[in-house]
């Protein structure tokens, strides 16, 4: 495979730093397979490439969750483009959030299923590929600054993250002697389109915790990455590289992160409160609008306002990802399919139940 047909997916690749790194990777000349959750988001993205790029790059609706989904995605990249050189684990949510005391299982579990899950399966079915083929390649994995910290996410996030990096530690070891690379990026406080003219009042606000005076762009975390998948890298392996603005080397300041991201969600969230009058454009007009927003502007992802015991979701996902019970059938709200019993927790003694037990 010449230099100029490397092949890379990207998951999550349908917005802002996998929209950035899927750009960058075109334009070096990459062929690029998204593999994203948000189909409309995906299709959008393919409609703007035309011409001789538009021969590059595919779209797979995918949830990262899934493991036959990932699968397929990197079956269908390697059909496609006849290989597969690179892959971006960079799909995320910002999980659950509220004070730890009333986090929901079922929420912890989500976070957990997209964020770490997500890396492992991307990171499986890419290494099977590679390994088979025996040319090597690179894994990068999008990791946070929430996961070497203790005041820059929610609870789950934190500890997701914090899992991907040293996931990541552990592959690399692994994989180095097929000369498969496998390292991850901490991206800090990052822009989001949101964010708009509310970028200089951030910067303001970001003074004692940030070194670096401008917040970071999503091409900051994009460069970096694809640093992390070319030759220029080709000894870099079980690195995490943080893309912070120099956050983490400061060290305690006059202010803690999460001090700087309550001030951010308030400040934020009263613009993002507001309906959108802008123009359509982008990504950004495809995602919700609202206080997950005010979250993204303050260097989470865009779904982790405050609200007690509750759970980012894309819209028109469920609002609980279906549990697996122990017949082997799916449970969700209400009831169980396979055997016929209530969905749910157990129920106080005393109080009827909505559904018998089947035997
Ligand atoms: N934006 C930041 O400031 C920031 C900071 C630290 C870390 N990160 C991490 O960077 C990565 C990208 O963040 P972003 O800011 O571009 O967020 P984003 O929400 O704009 O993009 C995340 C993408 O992941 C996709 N996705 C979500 N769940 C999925 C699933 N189950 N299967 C497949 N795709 C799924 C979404 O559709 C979306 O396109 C994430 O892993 C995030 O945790 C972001």
């Amino acid at each position: 495979m010449t230099e100029a047909s490397r092949v890379a997916v990207v998951t999550g690749g349908a917005s802002v730093i996998g929209r950035k790194t899927v750009d960058r990777l075109v334009a070096d000349d990459w062929n690029v397979l998204v593999a994203d959750f948000n189909g409309i988001a995906g299709e959008a993205l393919l409609a703007e490439f035309d011409g001789e790029r538009a021969a590059r790059i595919d779209f797979v609706p995918t949830d990262v969750f899934d493991e036959a989904q990932v699968e397929a995605a990197v079956t269908r990249a390697v059909d496609r483009f006849g290989g597969l050189d690179a892959m971006v684990n960079n799909a995320g949510v910002g999980g659950a959030f509220g004070p730890i005391t009333e986090v929901e299982v079922e929420d912890w579990g989500y976070t957990f299923a997209v964020v770490t899950r997500g890396v492992f399966l991307g990171t499986k079915h890419a290494a099977r590929v590679m390994k088979a083929a025996g040319r090597g390649g690179a894994i990068v994995n999008t990791a946070s600054l929430a996961g070497i910290s203790g005041g820059a996410g929610p609870q789950a996030y934190s500890a997701a993250k914090a899992g991907v990096i040293n996931f990541t530690r552990a592959v690399a070891v692994e994989l180095a002697p097929h000369r498969i690379r496998v390292n991850s990026v901490s991206p800090g406080f990052i822009r989001t389109p949101i964010l708009g003219s509310g970028a200089k009042h951030m910067e303001k606000l970001l003074g004692g915790v940030q070194p670096w005076p401008e917040v970071g762009e999503p091409s900051d975390v994009a460069s970096v990455i694809v640093f992390l998948l070319g030759a220029d890298s080709g000894f870099v392996t079980g690195e995490s590289i943080n893309v912070d603005g120099g956050v983490t080397a400061a060290g305690p300041g006059s202010a803690t992160p999460s001090e700087a991201i309550r001030l951010l969600e308030d400040s934020s969230a009263s613009r993002a409160d507001r309906p959108d009058r802008s123009p359509s454009s982008g990504t950004a007009s495809q995602r919700p609008r609202g206080r997950r927003e005010g979250a993204a502007a303050a260097g989470l992802p865009p779904h982790t306002g405050r609200r007690p015991r509750t759970v980012a979701r894309l819209p028109g996902a469920p609002r609980r990802r279906p549990r697996p019970h122990p017949c082997g059938g799916v449970r969700g709200p209400g009831h169980h399919r396979s055997c016929g019993r209530t969905a749910g927790r157990p129920r106080p003694p005393g109080r009827p139940t909505a559904a018998r037990h089947r035997p």
